[in-house]
């Protein structure tokens, strides 16, 4: 594959943001996320109930998030019950982005807070339920990797048709390799004109040796966006403190 230079995009106004996502998307755009949900039915294997789906890519600003909220949003428009979950727990976005608040979230149900999944139902479509971050812990790739983690997926997939997770990028952190074995598969954006070659060999690399189901490939093409290098250097920021209040949970039954 032919990957051009990597290149900063322009950042966009929070106004231009929303028209990237869900039911403000320009027809052609939806028809490719719509293209993408036909996809995800043949990649998925036929027997899983509740397909959970990761999304990762191997920088920021590659649109993960953008993709996890509009295929998400592709699948209740079809009429399945759809849970989006913001499960980059180092730079959250999808409350931002939803419009929603970011606590309660995931990281209450890790810690052992009930969970009430009616208040997570968008206003935008009736099949669509949204749970944001909660509080940034201080180890997510602890989290995203414990088996209080798979007893939330295992009972949240009880609820729903598909359980969409959105991730951080593989080549900065290790969390979304962390939750790859509860999860279906993943799904792996790369944006045109901005992840390069090198990044892309090292994100698959990564996701070879997880064993994790690849389902399928997001040519994210546009030139435009805001990437965010300030955000994208908080990841290399260390995390030196521990809170006692994000201890996991393993033994606990996770129960709605
Ligand atoms: N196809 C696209 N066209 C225009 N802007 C986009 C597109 N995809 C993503 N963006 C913008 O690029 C920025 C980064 O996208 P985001 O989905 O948040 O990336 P990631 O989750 O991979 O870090 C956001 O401002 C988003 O609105
Ligand atoms: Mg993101």
């Amino acid at each position: 594959m032919a990957l051009k230079k990597k290149k900063r995009p322009a950042a966009l106004t929070p106004a231009e943001i929303q028209k990237t996502l869900h039911k403000n998307l320009e027809f052609i755009a939806s028809e490719q996320y719509r293209l993408l949900r036909t996809n995800i039915k043949f990649t998925v294997p036929a027997d899983v109930k509740c397909p959970i789906i990761g999304v990762t890519s191997s920088i920021r600003g590659e649109g993960k998030s953008t993709t996890a909220v509009n295929l998400s949003y592709v699948l209740a428009n079809k009429g399945h019950k759809v849970l989006l979950v913001d499960g980059d727990l180092r730079i959250p976005s999808i409350a931002k982005k939803m419009g929603v608040k970011s606590t309660p979230g995931l990281t209450d149900l890790l810690i052992g807070s009930s969970a009430d999944i009616a208040s997570w139902k968008s206003e935008i479509h009736k099949n669509w339920y949204i749970l944001p971050s909660g509080e940034i812990p201080p180890n997510p790739s602890e989290l995203l990797g414990s088996k209080r983690m798979e007893n939330v997926l295992n009972v949240l997939s009880e609820h729903f048709d598909y359980i969409i997770v959105d991730l951080p990028p593989v080549n900065i952190v290790s969390d979304a390799m962390a939750i790859s074995s509860y999860i279906t598969g993943m799904i792996i954006v790369i944006r045109e004109g901005y992840t390069s070659k090198k990044d892309l060999d090292r994100c698959m690399r990564q996701i070879k040796l997880s064993n994790v189901n690849i389902l399928g490939c997001v040519m994210n093409e546009s030139e435009e966006g805001s990437a965010s290098y300030s955000k994208y250097g908080r990841y290399k920021r260390s995390r030196s403190y521990y809170s006692e209040e994000y201890k996991i949970q393993d033994k606990e039954e996770f129960n709605l």
